[in-house]
């Protein structure tokens, strides 16, 4: 029996515990209205996978696509906001075909091919960053593995490496949008990191932009409606891809070595292979712990959706995190099984706003598991110490100590590192 009466996102009870809520909407509400934000709630997988790619139903990212409740409470009221593509804001914020135009400008690095290009750098790079931070003992393996994401889209941005750990900093600050004055949206933090890009692109420009740094020359070099971008209109299409590339991967990845440690025998199968089943074990973690809760859109037009009709000026909130736990879809889903059979994922979204970082995030998942586990024999994790940031948009364990137990070195020799305390 349920004692839940009601589901607000913000709320502390929700916050506390979400997947009891997406249980209750999936089972007693799949289509939810909250008056408070003007907003429907969709939470079953199917539901999702057939409403949120269907461009005819015209739910557009044309408002941020996950809004906090400060932003929520301001209703519409039966207006239709602008779309954005004439102020050349950021492509997630802005209809196609404008937003597949202006996302064309950047994406360039990551596609499957620029991506391999990447690999063998970023291999590199962890497995022998990795040692000095192994040999430490304890550590707060979120952090860890998130230094190399951060470097990576540092690289791919032209940002100094050393600047990477700030950057990540700020993100992971802007993200955590409660909702409560201490936790809102960030826009000093932002507003660091849009300077910071402003420098680069006027560099690039000034340079004369030759394509080796092809995530801000294209744009440099590009038209958007017959004209050239500012630097700012570029800064603008720069920005998300940045804070997805940076905070995501690393959450997956530690929390999904996390389930794998819970697990000798599934951590045993995953090692058994890991070239062959690193990826695939990545993949159920992005399932089970994905940290994105929902992503918004606005409603441009009266439209029937799975039964209820929908007012222009509403929003609608896809719960893509409900989505991996419905048993609809998925058996157990509450189970963390490595080679589970995904044939449908929502993980990464669905439609024209699909991540535009899949495969770098597939990549940086897999040799993540990889390196660790080629060389980590023993490790706990720490669950007395671990928290959790609590955020209606990216829910992840930002602190997640890892006690090494036993590894081995560039060499081959087994180190035990002195347990710290
Ligand atoms: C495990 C890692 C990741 C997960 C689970 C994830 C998930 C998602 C999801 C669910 C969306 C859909 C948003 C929407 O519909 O409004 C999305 C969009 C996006 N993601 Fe990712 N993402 C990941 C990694 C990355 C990486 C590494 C990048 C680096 C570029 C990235 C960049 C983006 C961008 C730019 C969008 C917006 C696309 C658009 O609006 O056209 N993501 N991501």
């Amino acid at each position: 029996m349920t004692l839940i009466d009601g589901f607000d996102p913000a709320s502390p009870e929700a916050l506390t515990n979400p997947l009891e809520y997406y249980r209750w909407l999936r089972d007693e509400h799949p289509m939810y209205y909250v008056e408070a934000y003007d907003m429907w709630f969709v939470s079953r997988f199917e539901d999702i996978w057939t409403t949120m790619g269907d461009s005819t139903l015209g739910l557009h990212g044309r408002e941020v696509t996950h809004m906090n409740t400060s932003q929520l409470v301001v209703h519409n009221h039966g207006a239709v906001p602008p779309d954005r593509a004439d102020q050349v804001a950021g492509f997630p914020s802005v209809d196609p075909p404008a937003q597949g135009t202006l996302r064309g400008l950047v994406n360039q690095p990551f596609r499957p091919g620029a991506v391999g290009r990447l690999e063998a750098w970023f291999r590199d790079m962890v497995r022998t960053e990795l040692q000095d931070v192994l040999a430490q003992g304890t550590f707060n393996l979120t952090d860890a593995l998130g230094q190399w994401a951060a470097r990576t889209m540092a690289r791919i941005a032209g940002i100094p490496p050393e600047t990477a750990p700030r950057i990540r900093e700020l993100i992971n600050d802007a993200s955590d949008q409660t909702g409560d004055p201490g936790h809102e949206f960030d826009p000093t933090g932002m507003g660091e990191i849009y300077q910071l890009l402003l420098g680069i692109v006027g560099e690039r420009r000034a340079a004369g932009a030759d394509g080796t740094l092809p995530f801000i020359d294209k744009a440099i070099s590009g038209m958007f409606g017959g004209r050239p971008l500012t630097d700012a209109q570029i800064v603008n299409q720069l920005m998300s891809p940045l804070a997805g590339g940076v905070e995501t991967v690393p959450k997956v990845a530690a929390h999904g070595l996390w389930e794998l440690s819970k697990r000798p025998d599934q951590l045993a199968a995953v090692r058994a292979d890991l070239a062959a089943n690193a990826g695939r074990a990545f993949e159920e973690a992005a399932r089970f712990c994905g940290p994105a809760q929902s992503f918004h859109r606005t409603v441009t037009e009266r439209v029937e959706v799975l039964g209820e009709t929908l007012e222009p000026g509403q929003r609608v909130a896809f719960v893509t995190a409900s989505a991996a736990r419905d048993p609809r879809e998925f058996a157990d889903p509450d189970e963390f099984r490595w080679d589970r059979e995904i044939t449908r994922t929502l993980a990464f979204g669905q439609g024209d706003h699909f991540c535009m970082g899949i495969h770098l995030a597939r990549m940086e998942g897999r040799v993540l598991l990889q390196e660790f586990l080629a060389v980590v024999e023993e490790f706990e994790i720490d669950e007395a110490n671990a928290r959790r940031t609590a955020s209606t948009f990216q829910q992840g364990w930002d602190h997640l100590p890892v006690v090494i137990r036993a590894y081995r070195d560039l060499g081959g020799r087994l180190v035990r590192p002195e347990p710290r305390g």
